[in-house]
């Protein structure tokens, strides 16, 4: 075991912490179909529940969005309580003889006591254009969280997307397609290399609207 220690440093974080994920999210994301992220909400059966979904970016007024829908216990979690965290965990590699891949820095994103509000309906017909075939076809046909036959689903399926090929009609965006943004009162960024102890920078939203940032100690 190596015999050294190092303090991992946030060189400059910007004013914005809306600047620095963009940052992130964009050198993390270099190769990669998709990122994900850990959705926490509040479950009235379990108290917390958190689950993967996919970034899917940000809305207008730079708020991190997903997609879901609304018979799902994600939905209907945040519809009764709009509390949320999320988290990313974001390894930042770089290419070695474009083959092997090194780790640079780890990071870790947090929306923390993040407020979600679901997106407004005129947005949404854009996004359901944008969805692959296997999440189109999933809307329609998979009732989340119930038990099911896989011989049953996979004829459901089948059945769905060989009338959808011969008929070559658009799939329609089911009613319960919806995406929800979430607005953090605190934005946490922390970065650690091998070998380091992780800095960590914290932004605090003011009552005046500005964001307040601070290194703090992990
Ligand atoms: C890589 C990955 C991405 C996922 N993306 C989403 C997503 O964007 N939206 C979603 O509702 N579920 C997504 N899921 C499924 C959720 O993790 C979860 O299983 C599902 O939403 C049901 O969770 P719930 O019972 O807490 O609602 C994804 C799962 C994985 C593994």
């Amino acid at each position: 075991m190596a015999q050294t220690s190092a303090l991992a440093k946030i060189s400059d974080p910007p004013i914005d912490p809306v600047q620095l994920f963009k940052h992130l999210i964009e050198t993390a994301g270099q190769g990669k179909p998709f990122i994900e992220m850990n959705l926490a909400t509040i479950d009235e059966e379990f108290g917390v529940l958190n689950r993967t979904v996919v970034y899917r970016g940000l809305s207008s007024d730079n708020h991190v969005f997903y997609i879901t829908h609304r018979y799902t216990r994600n939905c209907k979690n945040l519809q009764a309580n709009p509390k949320a965290c999320l988290t990313f965990y974001l390894p930042l590699v770089k290419n070695v003889d474009g083959m092997d891949k090194e780790t640079l820095d780890s990071w870790q994103v947090r929306l923390i006591g993040a407020t979600a509000v679901e997106l407004p309906e005129s947005e949404m017909d854009a996004l359901w254009a944008k969805e692959d075939l296997p999440a189109k076809i999933r809307g329609h046909v998979f009732p989340c969280g119930e038990p099911v036959d896989y011989e049953q689903q996979k004829a459901k399926h089948d059945g769905f997307l060989n009338e959808h090929l011969s008929t070559g009609r658009a799939i329609e965006r089911p009613a319960t397609y919806t995406g929800w943004k979430f607005q953090p009162q605190l934005w946490d960024f922390l970065k650690v290399g091998q070998g380091q102890i992780a800095d960590r920078v914290q932004y605090r939203l003011q009552s005046n609207g500005k964001w307040q940032s601070m290194h703090v100690a992990t």
